[in-house]
């Protein structure tokens, strides 16, 4: 079989079937979000395990996240940090968050989760000013354009030697054009320069390909 014959949705058909595929609850998650009309916008269960598996990697019992949607990733975090962890997501759309509410319920996870509504720079916002316990991992994969913003409200809220992700930073490589008037690339190039030059972290970023296109993830560990 030729190269050309083989896409990337079909090796990670494979690689997701080897190891990590997806359980009742997981599917059904998927399944209830498109049923209700959400974008099929949510991570891809390697990236999802990826996810997981950093926070299972740290330690995690404390997860924060930007962006809900349906509440996919939710249920993975919910998982890593475990019984006696605690996630927080954040999503601005009441109807995503009633989907997310519902699936994690389904899975099992609903008591650890707390889904804010509302625009994730006025919830980030309040729990800084709450002075919540510092989160140990920070997903930030809401609107893109916030991302810089985003990032500094993360860092505020992460423990030393937590780690922050950031998502969909390369956008089929339109990150390397410098010339973009696109808020979301200005939104990614503008959290990926502020992650390379903030001292307080140390940080990195990849590109990935896959069922979810040319994309990639930024990486960072709070000193
Ligand atoms: N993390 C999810 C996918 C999130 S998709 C998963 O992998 O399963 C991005 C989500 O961000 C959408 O649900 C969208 O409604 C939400 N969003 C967009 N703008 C936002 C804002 N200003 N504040 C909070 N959430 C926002
Ligand atoms: C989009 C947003 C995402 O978070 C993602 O992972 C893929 C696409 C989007 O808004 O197009
Ligand atoms: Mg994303």
């Amino acid at each position: 079989m030729g190269v050309e014959s083989r896409s990337w949705a079909d090796v990670d058909r494979y690689l997701v079937q080897q190891t990590c595929a997806e359980d009742e609850a997981l599917s059904a998650a998927r399944v209830t979000s498109r049923a209700a009309g959400l974008p099929s916008i949510e991570v891809s269960p390697n990236q999802a395990k990826l996810l997981y598996l950093l926070c299972r990697m740290i330690g995690a019992r404390r997860v924060l996240e930007f962006g809900t949607l349906g509440g996919y990733s939710a249920i993975w975090f919910a998982r890593a940090v475990g019984d006696g962890g605690w996630v927080t997501t954040l999503e601005l759309e009441a109807r995503h968050a009633e989907v997310a509410r519902r699936s994690l319920a389904a899975a099992g996870v609903g008591g650890r989760v707390e889904v804010i509504e509302g625009p994730a720079l006025d919830s980030s916002a309040a729990l800084i000013a709450a002075q919540v316990e510092p989160y140990d991992f920070v997903f930030i994969d809401a609107d893109k354009p916030n991302n810089p913003r985003y990032l500094q409200a993360a860092i505020e809220l992460t423990r030393p030697g937590g780690v922050i992700v950031v998502d969909n930073v390369v956008r089929a490589g339109e990150v390397a054009d410098a010339q973009s008037r696109d808020e979301r690339v200005l939104g990614s190039r503008g959290v990926i320069e502020l992650m390379g030059a903030d001292p307080r972290l140390d940080a990195t970023a990849l590109q990935t390909v896959g069922s979810k296109g040319w994309d990639g993830l930024a990486i960072a560990r709070v000193r």
